[in-house]
């Protein structure tokens, strides 16, 4: 049983404050998470309370920090941490609002994934067999995003995220590693063609480059990968976060104006023209209906995922399961508050189909939480930002600890489109 819920303000990756909780338990076990935070986030996800004013820019936590301390402490004490519907449907019901505006999706989230923490820590049991049970194994394919663009750089590039996805590999490990040389050579190409400032990195890892158009990013992927003899065993996936760059009707990318048919023709065309695997966002968020056209036309060879479209509710996914749109969803728990509502959402995926990628946010903290999310779904995807900066290769340092604790029978997930 919960013995106690306290919560302080800490820093995120971007040096934005950020609610961090620990839960303590009668038995001894114990649990802490610290809440990431989004730069492109989708309008319908829950709400994360900030301190708005002056100070920080707005970006204080101390609200939602006190929400903890005062309003879901006295509510959580005594409650059974084993049954995570319990503890969330607490939550839930003293939040009230449908958006979890009134105490915050970080106040909420942070006594989530902590008290699931302490559980698993008074059981002694790993976090994704707590999570999971005994069948999880599958170690998740990374989606990681190398060249950055939209929001989380200060370049040209209309599309957000440029992925690397290393797919033909036994291991979760060779497929890291073949990622990182990728990542490596990249890095030489990229000083050779733009000179030394091309190497700065955005806000997930991955570098900035003064790239313009769409397929500068694509070509120089398709170079580094080349360069390594890595052609055929690593694909590529866009995020193209299409609402950043959507305008009265008009799609503003690689120096023209768009429109949504034009739009569909280039995914086509680039799709053709390059290993891509996967894209997600490629309308703007309220354009269920150019996601299922464009799913009728490519579904059945990439992924195409909703992350702005669904923000991990269960509600807007059967929108779209409903429309045929889309075929994967990108699963980010704090867009949605609490790990029962995240993991119902997963079910619903499964159940029609639908794959579930575990993702970061663009402002993370060194938790590894979903590196053990991924593997309880045995969901087979994570996407967790390029090999580098402390906060990405948490996730993925933790990945390979688990692979090595599994032994014989990790099993490392197979991309099912090709
Ligand atoms: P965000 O971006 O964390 O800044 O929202 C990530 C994404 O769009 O997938
Ligand atoms: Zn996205």
């Amino acid at each position: 049983r919960i013995e106690d819920v306290r919560a302080r303000e800490v820093l995120d990756s971007r040096g934005n404050p950020t609610v961090e909780v620990t839960v303590k338990l009668e038995g001894g076990g114990s649990g802490r998470f610290s809440v990431p935070s989004g730069a492109s986030k989708g309008k319908r996800e829950a709400l994360e309370l900030r301190d708005g004013g002056k100070w920080l820019r707005g970006m204080g936590v101390i609200k939602a920090v006190r929400n903890v301390n005062e309003i879901i402490r006295p509510s959580l004490i005594g409650v059974d941490a084993s049954i995570q519907p319990l503890v969330d449907d607490i939550l839930i019901q003293l939040d009230g609002t449908p958006n979890k505006s009134r105490l915050g999706a970080n106040s909420i989230l942070g006594a989530s994934v902590a008290s699931a923490k302490a559980s698993s820590d008074q059981m002694g049991v790993p976090l994704y067999k707590y999570l999971g049970g005994a069948f999880s194994r599958v170690l998740p394919i990374p989606l990681m995003n190398i060249i950055n663009g939209g929001k989380h750089a200060g370049n040209e590039l209309a599309i957000q995220e440029f992925m690397i996805v290393p797919v033909k590999f036994k291991t979760f490990k060779d497929a890291l590693f073949a990622g990182v040389s990728v990542y490596m050579e990249l890095k030489a190409l990229l000083e050779e063609r733009y000179g030394r400032h091309a190497v700065n990195l955005g806000d997930e890892g991955g570098f900035a480059p003064p790239m313009k158009r769409t397929e500068e990013a694509l070509e120089a992927l398709v170079s580094s990968i080349e360069r390594v003899g890595l052609e055929g065993e690593v694909k590529l996936a866009i995020d193209c976060a299409a609402s950043n760059f959507y305008a009265d009707g008009k799609y503003n990318i690689d120096g023209a104006s768009l429109t949504k048919e034009e739009l569909i023709s280039f995914y086509e065309r680039i799709v053709d023209e390059y290993p891509i695997v996967a894209i997600e966002d490629p309308f703007h968020e309220e354009d269920l209906d150019s996601l299922s056209e464009l799913t009728k036309k490519l579904g059945h060879r990439i992924l195409l995922v909703g992350d702005d479209y669904f923000v991990s509710n269960e509600r807007y996914l059967r929108k779209g399961i409903e429309a045929k749109a889309g075929n994967a969803v990108l699963l980010k728990v704090n867009q949605i508050g609490t790990l029962t509502e995240a993991v119902r959402t997963a079910s619903l995926a499964f159940r029609y189909g639908y794959r579930v990628i575990v993702s970061h946010r663009s402002g993370e903290t060194n938790d590894p939480f979903i590196s053990d999310f991924s593997v309880a779904l045995n969901c087979g995807y994570i996407k967790a930002g390029a090999p580098a900066r402390g906060e990405r290769v948490a996730k993925y340092n933790r990945l390979l600890e688990i692979e090595e604790e599994l032994g014989s029978v990790a099993s490392f997930s197979q991309l099912d489109t090709l």
